[in-house]
């Protein structure tokens, strides 16, 4: 695993964004598995200005989500579909045939889950994958659990989860109770991976992450068996390494 102490928030963001470009250079038509919740925010505002600036083409370039809640439709704000839009893809010439994300309105999930596997395999796998860190050590929506969970799968989330992500909710009834998630082995698949976390509610994560024994009750802990790895964490986050 390869560390990386950033300042604060702005300074891991434009880290994350020169690896993605990187990425995007080094493959013009490669595979960007990405992530929700508020850490990437200000790294997408960084590819969208690099963009802008005629930095990186996004036009070969194909994405797969890690997540979205199950029973939110696409145009509700609070789902991961909206927050890809409005965060990054309305913004950068990426290919709307390109993009997948799992679709949290499926009659059938298990062949939903079934045919988001076959589709990253058919694209090639993913090259790099994003990841932020939920503060129980989620990464995706894979939760705490007893075991790793090989596959993208119907997610029941925990309470800790529902509680934080609250935040972007109304009211914390109207937090969706389950989600569909790449698994752990889909992760893990990525030939790169890269995670981001930033302010102190993070540091037990990360030091969980980093230094503890890779168990299923912190699901990031696996990662300590990936041969490419980087974290990039601001000083907070990084208080208890
Ligand atoms: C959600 C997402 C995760 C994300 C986590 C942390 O649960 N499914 O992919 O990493 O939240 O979110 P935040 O970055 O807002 O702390």
């Amino acid at each position: 695993m390869r560390i990386i102490v950033a300042n604060d928030y702005e300074a891991m963001s434009k880290k994350a964004a020169h690896i993605i470009v990187s990425q995007i250079v080094l493959k013009p038509n490669c595979v960007l598995g990405l992530a929700t919740g508020s850490t990437p925010i200000d790294t997408y505002k960084e590819l969208i200005n690099l963009y802008k600036m005629g930095v990186i083409d996004f036009s070969d370039v194909t994405s797969f989500n890690l997540d979205e809640y199950f029973g939110l439709p696409k145009n509700n704000p609070q789902s991961y579909d909206y927050f890809m839009k409005a965060n990054l893809f309305n913004h950068i010439n990426i290919d709307d045939e390109k993009i997948n994300i799992p679709n949290g309105m499926t009659d059938n999930v298990v062949r939903e889950c079934a045919e988001y596997e076959k589709k990253i395999e058919a694209a090639g796998g993913i090259d790099l994958q994003l990841l932020g860190i939920g503060r129980n050590g989620h990464i995706g929506f894979n939760e705490p659990s007893d075991h790793f969970e090989p596959k993208t799968h119907l997610v029941q989330l925990d309470e800790d989860t529902i509680k934080a992500n609250s935040r972007f909710f109304d009211s914390i009834e109207d937090v969706p109770t389950k989600a569909i998630s790449m698994g752990i082995g889909s992760i893990m698949k990525a030939k790169k991976i890269l995670l981001l976390a930033s302010g102190a509610e993070k540091a037990d994560a990360i030091y969980d992450t980093v230094k503890g024994p890779i168990t299923p009750k912190v699901p990031a802990s696996i990662l300590q068996l990936h041969p490419d790895v980087t974290i990039i964490v601001d000083k907070e986050a990084a208080s208890r390494l």
